[in-house]
């Protein structure tokens, strides 16, 4: 067991609400579909001059200060998204930047939707090795600004925020019980923001066809989601030999009530020990996991020991799945 402990949780949430019925006056869409399709009933969006390092600088704040801890203790900061404030440098210095920090390691992970629980992977090997002895991992996306508001079959699905976790050597048997992740970069054209890289660079066209928002073949995800995030959650579940019933709560990445229910059920997890935010934030991508789990330990659901097992799925595609003792 790799013996650490989540010290502190933070988010950050724009204030300004864009609910379906708002979505109903932009799209041709309605308030049923997208609840019976997708379980959102709202998100949270940026405003125009708040970009990916602001929401992950607040959050990351918020949660040193949830550990009793300034900034400048943590020795390295991990920034999951995948609306990166520039395609260089990275976020995490952008965030660092904003922090008035100098010196820690600073880098992006790219993993989509898996961001935040690979960032967490690398937090705990640095952790381990003794590389470092406070990380903080953030999960962070404006989304907003890379989906197309004419495609209805996306614009409805995402959502703006970033959820940040401090995360420091552990004593007793507070730790990750066990992890599973990976990839499938075959799949990578099935989501993904075709221009703006170097694969097509902007030019006049790209513009013109919306080459530089969220482009997705929604049913593959679909199916490929359902697998992927019960087979990690399940897996590490059996290297961690925690049965259903020790499971305190199972926090899923929040991309869709029907996604995240079939999951549950494969893991053979009862409906009432799943955490949902979903229907208030919609799809934040990399940061549904932490704001879910700052959430839930806001209210009681996470507390010392408690052992919960989260999973995620995202482009790339990427997958990981965590056992968590807190
Ligand atoms: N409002 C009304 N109708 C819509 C909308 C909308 N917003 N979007 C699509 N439709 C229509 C389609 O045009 C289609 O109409 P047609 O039958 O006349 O052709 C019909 O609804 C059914 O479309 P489907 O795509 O088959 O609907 P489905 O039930 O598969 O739901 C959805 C679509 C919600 C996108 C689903 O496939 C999904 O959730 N996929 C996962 C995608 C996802 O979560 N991606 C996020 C990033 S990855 C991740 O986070 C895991």
């Amino acid at each position: 067991m790799k013996s650490l402990k989540i010290i502190g949780t933070g988010v950050s949430l724009p204030s300004r609400v864009l609910t379906n019925a708002d979505l109903e006056k932009m799209v041709d869409t309605s308030d049923e579909w997208i609840t019976e399709r997708t379980g959102i009933r709202e998100r949270r969006i940026a405003d125009d001059d708040v970009s990916t390092s602001d929401l992950c600088a607040d959050a990351i704040k918020n949660a040193c200060a949830d550990a009793g801890l300034e900034p400048r203790a943590l020795d390295a900061i991990i920034v999951g998204t995948s609306t990166a404030d520039t395609l260089f440098p990275s976020t995490a210095c952008w965030v660092q930047g904003k922090l008035g920090l100098r010196g820690p390691a600073a880098f992006d992970v790219s993993a989509g939707c898996s961001g935040f629980l690979y960032g967490l992977e690398l937090a705990s090997a640095l952790i381990v090795s003794g590389t470092a002895t406070r990380v903080g991992v953030v999960g962070g996306e404006v989304m907003s600004k890379v989906v197309n508001w004419k495609d209805r079959s996306t614009c409805v699905l995402f959502g703006d925020g970033a959820g940040a976790a401090v995360v420091a050597a552990g004593k007793g048997d507070s730790g990750v019980l066990a992890s599973n992740w990976g990839a499938d970069g075959n799949l990578a054209s099935i989501l993904y923001q075709p221009a703006g890289g170097t694969q097509k660079p902007a030019t006049h066209q790209t513009v013109e066809d919306n080459a530089h928002t969220v482009h997705m073949e929604g049913s593959t995800v679909f199916r490929h989601a359902v697998m992927a995030m019960s087979q990690a959650a399940t897996s590490a579940m059996e290297e961690a030999e925690i049965k259903p019933d020790d499971v305190d709560l199972f926090v899923p990445h929040q991309a869709n009530m029907r996604i995240m229910e079939v999951a549950r059920e494969r893991a053979r997890l009862p409906r009432e020990k799943m955490y949902v935010v979903l229907h208030k934030y919609g799809n934040m991508s990399a940061a549904t996991v932490p704001v879910a789990l700052h959430e839930a330990r806001t209210e009681g659901r996470i507390k010392d020991g408690s052992v919960v097992v989260t999973t995620a799925f995202g482009t790339g595609f990427t997958w990981a799945g965590s056992v968590l003792r807190w």
